[in-house]
This record gives C-alpha cells, structure tokens and sequence, in this order.
C-alpha cells in the first residue's frame, strides 16, 4: 500500500503530533542560579509547565515541509491579484538585504558609524526624486496607508500656515475629495487625520466625471485623493484639468502611487500636477509583498509640502552624511520608531539599481502590454465593463455569468484554485459589479499568461454545461470552501482553550 503520509492532506496541529519525551534539541544546563531566577523574575509570573508540543526535529521538519508546501506564493504559481502587484522579486535583491553590513547596524548608532546606509538613503531619495519629480522624499512610513496618513498630516500643517499666515481664504479646509473607484485605505486615511471625505462620480469610460468634481471643489477643499491609473486600471485623460480645477480651488493634490508599476518611467506624477504621493516599495520595487509585512510606503513632496516632512532627514554636509532634526523647524515630527523599514528600502534600491532607467521604463511597458493581452482574450467570455485600453491591470466581471447561470465572481475565484491559480481581486472596485480584478504584472511569460487565459475560458465553458461544479469549487485544495465571514468575525487561533 503507498505511504500517502507525505501527501496527507489533512496535516495534524504540531500540538496533535506531540508525544511526551521527544526532543528535537538537547539545551545546555541554565547557567542562572534558580534563586537568582526567582530574585530576577516575581515568582507568579514563573511557570513550571511550558506545554510546548514535543516532537523530533524529523517530525518538525516534515510538519512544516508540508505546510510550506499547502501555501501558495509568487514563486510556485501565478498570482494576477489585482491592485496588489504579485510580480517575482529577484533573490539578488535579499542577498544583498541580507549583507551584514546593513543587518547588524543599529539605528542608535552614531552617524560616524553607519555611513554606508546613510549614503544609500540619501542616493535613493535622489533617484526616487528624479523618477517621480519630487524635491525630496521620506522613507518613514511603512505601508502604503502609512503613507497617505502622513501625506495628509503634511497637507493639513500646510493649510493650517496658509490660514494662519493669511495667505489662504478658507480657515477651515477640511474636505478631501476622492473618485467612487478610490482604495479604501484613502478615505479610511481622511478620516484618521480628521478631515471629511467627498466623493465624486467616475463617467462611463472610467474617468472622473469632470463636471461632478467642478461642483465638488470650494473653499473647504483641503485636496484630492487619486490614484492614476485607477483602481479600474485607466489612466485619467483628464488629468491636467483635475488637476488645475483642485489647485485653482486651493487644495492640494495627492497622488496614491500604489499603481506606479504602469507608468514607471513613462510619466511623473509630479508632472502631471500632484503635489505629494507615496510609492508601495512592496508592489513596484519588488520587496515581497503579503503575509503581514514589512513593507514600505515613502511619500515625495514638491516644494510647498517639504517643510513638513517627517524628521529625521538624512543631509550631506561636505562629504559626511548625517540625520537631521533641527534643520527642519516646521516638520509634522516622527511617523515611525528610527527610520523606517531599512530593509524593504535596501532592495527597492538594489532592485532599482539593477535594472537601471531603461529596466524600469521596460517593467512599465511589459506590465501594461501584458494586462491588455489577457483582457483582450478574455473580453469575449467575460462582461468587460470599461473596454479601452488598459493599463497595468483591468477589471472584468461575473455580470453575465451571474445572470445566466447564478454563477458570481466568488465562485469563478474558488474554482481557479482548481486549475493552480491563485485569484483576482473580487468585489473590488465597488463600482463594478460581480469585479474580478486582474493584475498580471511584467514578469509573466506568454506561456503562464495563456496557460490562466486558457484556465479562465473553461471557467466559463463550465458555467454553462456545469455550473454546480463552479459553484461548489475548490475541489482540489486541502481545504475546500471556507465559512470566510466566520473567519473574519469568529478568528479562533488557539489550538486548546
Ligand atoms: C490603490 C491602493 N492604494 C493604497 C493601498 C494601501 O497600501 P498598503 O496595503 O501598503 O497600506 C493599496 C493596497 O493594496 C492600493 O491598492
């Protein structure tokens, strides 16, 4: 009979595998006197019992083997998942994070000491400058939404100097509008920093509807909040006139960069009139993204918003570098404990060093041909709501499956899994109905493209002949269809209560 322990689709908690006496190591004896113990620690919170699973390091080698082997990741299968950029993040970029020489600094060190990692930061807020053109960048904020929280901090000390200096007609800006297609982070961000989101309609091609927006903007417009391309992956064709119509108003406008990977190289938001943006390094600059972090979101600013930057700010004085506090008197202070995330910074720069001007113009030019390939082959079995071109991502929809077979878009994602692939984005953006979301990215090759184009048109073919097979899928995951409201509202981690 064959051994399907390796294959066991149902693996047993560590816990469960536990048999009293096994060890997968052999400790040295405490070299703390047991009375010192007690005199360190308040004997109430000493245990006696651990109850840590035992097991051999065979037996926890084999346990978290098959576990690795259940995950699903960039580097075992394609991951189109909309909006979030799942493109291969090349090793050479975590050997050269991994160097000692940036792992066993400290950020306490003195400045003397860390000149390496000092004059990296200060070079790739250079280059960063030049491929976005900014004036300066902060690398503090560790996520995207980290990013437009301390972006909106900034836009509020600039509003609040106008007010006071006389300079602005309005005391009290407070509105920030954002497009219906928006991530929800932006409004989310709004909120936390006490301002009031306004919401303005997108028009039948995708675009902000400009006649919305001109009622929109007034006196209490502190900014607008876009991401461009869209979370519809279309490039705004107006955005010269959104951005004249919010600056004629007196707001600022923020650029949500977390979909930079379509035009890397190709336009530059501030060109383009946004006076602040944050960049998700763990999207565009390839730092694996997911699993909880860490990632990175520095935020650029143009002029009007570089007093405000977040402090410390890496400086050059003759040939040393240093952090500087007090030659930013006007800064909105700290976001974050030291500097930031320095590691994801390490390989967003090693990353863009790699590739250079030209690469980076190539990942824009490939992400973007390749999402229009697979829309085009799809565009005849799926409803395409916005059917021009794309950019780096498009969205289609479950609409006619929906309708004709009561098959949605939560179904058509659970039975991709079937066929090896890991989902879009579902339900997202909220302004298309039944949305599947899809992000190939630019390391793709044709073959994977077609391999999940091929995957999706027998999707289709089966929501017709056999819908309930669609409907009931996945069938071959180790763990079929999950309750997920119960797992979001009843999350159950313990193993034992
Ligand atoms: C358009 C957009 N904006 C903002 C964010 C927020 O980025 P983060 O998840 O790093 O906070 C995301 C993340 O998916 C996004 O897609």
């Amino acid at each position: 009979m064959a051994n399907d322990e390796s294959i066991n689709h149902d693996e047993p908690l560590i816990f469960e595998k536990s048999s009293p006496g096994r060890k997968a190591c052999s400790l040295p004896a405490a070299d703390v006197p047991e009375q010192k113990i007690e005199e360190l620690i308040p004997r109430d919170l000493l245990r006696d019992e651990l109850n840590l699973p035992e097991l051999s390091e065979l037996d926890v080698v084999r346990h978290f083997t098959r576990l690795s082997q259940k995950n699903f990741g960039v580097d075992s299968g394609f991951y189109p998942l909309g909006s979030c950029s799942m493109k291969y993040n090349p090793k050479v970029n975590e050997d050269i994070a991994g160097m000692p020489g940036f792992t066993e600094i400290h950020p306490l060190q003195p400045a003397e000491q860390v000149q390496g990692i000092l004059e990296l930061l200060y070079n790739f807020e250079k280059y960063l400058c030049a491929l976005f053109g900014y004036d300066a960048f902060t690398f503090q904020p560790a996520a995207g939404a980290h990013g437009e929280l301390t972006a909106l901090m900034m836009i509020k000390a600039y509003h609040s100097e106008q007010a006071a200096s006389g300079k602005s007609s309005a005391e009290h800006r407070n509105i920030i509008i954002v497009p219906d297609s928006s991530h929800g982070t932006n409004p989310a961000s709004v909120s936390m920093v006490g301002y009031q989101t306004k919401v303005v309609k997108s028009n039948g091609r995708g675009n902000i509807d400009m006649a919305d927006l001109k009622q929109a903007v007034g006196e209490d417009t502190a900014g607008l909040m876009l991401t461009n391309p869209n979370t519809l992956g279309l490039f705004d064709e107006h955005i010269l006139e959104i951005a004249e119509t919010v600056h004629k108003a007196g707001g600022l406008l923020y650029y949500d960069g977390a979909n930079a990977n379509a035009t890397l190289g190709i336009c530059r938001p501030a060109d383009l009139g946004f006076d602040v943006a944050h960049f998700n390094l763990h999207k565009t600059f390839s730092t694996p993204h997911g699993g909880g972090g860490p990632g990175a979101g520095p935020v650029g600013v143009n002029k009007k918003l570089e007093p405000f930057l977040p402090v410390p700010r890496v400086i050059k004085k003759g040939s040393d570098f240093l952090f500087s506090i007090v030659d930013f008197p006007r800064s909105i202070g700290r976001v974050h404990g030291f500097h930031g995330n320095i590691n994801v910074i390490v390989k967003a720069y090693a990353y863009l060093r790699s590739l250079g001007a030209e690469g980076l113009k190539d990942v824009a030019e490939n992400a973007v041909l390749n999402a229009n390939y697979v829309m085009n082959r799809l565009k005849e079995y799926y409803y395409l709501p916005y059917d021009r071109t794309c950019q780096h991502e498009f969205v289609i929809s479950a609409k006619w499956q929906k309708e004709k077979y009561g098959v949605k878009a939560l179904d058509i994602a659970k039975r991709l899994l079937d066929y090896g692939f890991h989902p879009p984005t579902i339900y997202f953006p909220l302004i298309v109905e039944e949305a599947l979301m899809i992000e190939p990215t630019e390391t793709e090759s044709k073959e994977t493209l077609d391999a999940f184009c091929e995957a999706m048109i027998s999707i289709a073919k089966e929501c017709e002949t056999n819908p309930d097979l669609v409907k009931k899928a996945p069938h071959t995951t180790p763990v079929k269809r999950l309750d997920e409201a119960k797992a979001a509202r009843e999350l159950n981690l313990r193993w034992s209560n």
